[in-house]
């Protein structure tokens, strides 16, 4: 029997999530482990595959895809009950284990707050594992915010900053870039600080600089990177940047080893 890794297998959608207009969640009846951090190709027959990271593991697996083009758009007009096709979970996860004992500091922009979800509610549940967790997280505009309710929970636990770049008239939230508010987060302990950054390349690059300029090393923070992938395995050189395949040797990285990849 021909054992292929590319070939997806199919699994039902059990419930779809709209968070925004053009950004929904699908929980998926998947069973196997999965780690924070991973993601898995997803796709449909005859029209193609894309990668997208989970963004919750807890009771299940959740993906919240952005409508961005041709198999996005078409997976926008499944329904609950309808089979999304599978290959993974791939990828490096979050050393969430190298977390624990740390001041942990979460930052994500926009549709990064995905992949750092299952990092939050990893230790909303298990907050004894950490000294403390500071999370900013920013958003275009108010109609993107994601995840509400969950921020709404995970703020009566940790300092946890929402903020948006335009705020509309009924906006009575934070204003301006994360970056703004990475100056209100407690320092004296920087050496025990873990950083965490997801978002488009330029943001991390704006958001190390706020942290190491306050003397957390690029060892303690870790990044996520994205990239255009066709196998996800590491054989079709697709996402190889330098010597490193980001489908398989990332998408999280220490920034230490991430530096150099980041264009
Ligand atoms: C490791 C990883 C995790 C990801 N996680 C998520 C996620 O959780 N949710 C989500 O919505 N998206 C995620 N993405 C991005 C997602 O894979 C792309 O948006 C997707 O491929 C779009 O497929 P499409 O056929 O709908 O769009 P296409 O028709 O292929 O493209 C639409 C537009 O998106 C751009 N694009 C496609 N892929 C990328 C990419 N990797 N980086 C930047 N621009 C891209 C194209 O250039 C084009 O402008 C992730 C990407 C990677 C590499
Ligand atoms: S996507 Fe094929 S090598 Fe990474």
């Amino acid at each position: 029997m021909c054992n292929n890794p590319l070939k997806p297998e199919p699994y039902k959608i059990t419930n779809i999530i709209r968070d925004t207009e053009f950004e929904w969640t699908f929980a998926i009846d998947f069973s196997g482990e999965i780690k924070a951090g991973q993601f898995f190709q997803v796709s449909l027959p005859r029209v193609g595959e894309m990668p997208i990271s989970v963004s919750n593991m807890r009771g299940g697996l959740e993906m919240t895809i952005r409508k961005t083009g041709k198999v996005s758009g078409y997976v926008f007009d499944l329904e609950a009950g309808d089979n999304i096709f599978l290959r993974g979970p791939y990828g490096t996860s979050f050393p969430i284990d190298d977390y624990k004992g740390k001041h942990l500091v979460i930052m994500a922009g926009g549709s990064g707050s995905a992949p750092v979800r299952p990092i939050i509610e990893h230790f909303y549940y298990n907050s004894d594992e950490i000294t403390s967790m500071d999370i900013i997280l920013g958003f275009r505009i108010p109609d993107l915010i994601l995840f509400k309710d969950d921020i709404k929970k995970w703020s009566k636990k940790f300092n946890t900053v929402l903020t948006v770049d335009n705020p509309d008239d009924s906006w009575t939230g934070k204003v301006g870039l994360g970056t703004k508010y990475v100056g209100d987060i407690d320092f004296s302990d920087a050496e025990n600080m873990a950083v965490v950054i997801v978002g488009p390349p330029v943001m991390i690059g704006f958001c190390v600089r706020e942290f190491t300029s306050r003397n957390v090393k690029n060892e303690q923070i870790t990044v996520s990177m994205e990239r255009r992938m066709a196998c996800g395995i590491g054989k079709c050189g697709r996402c190889k940047i330098n010597d490193k395949y980001i489908c398989q040797d990332g998408p999280i990285f220490r920034y230490d080893e991430a530096v150099n990849l980041i264009d």
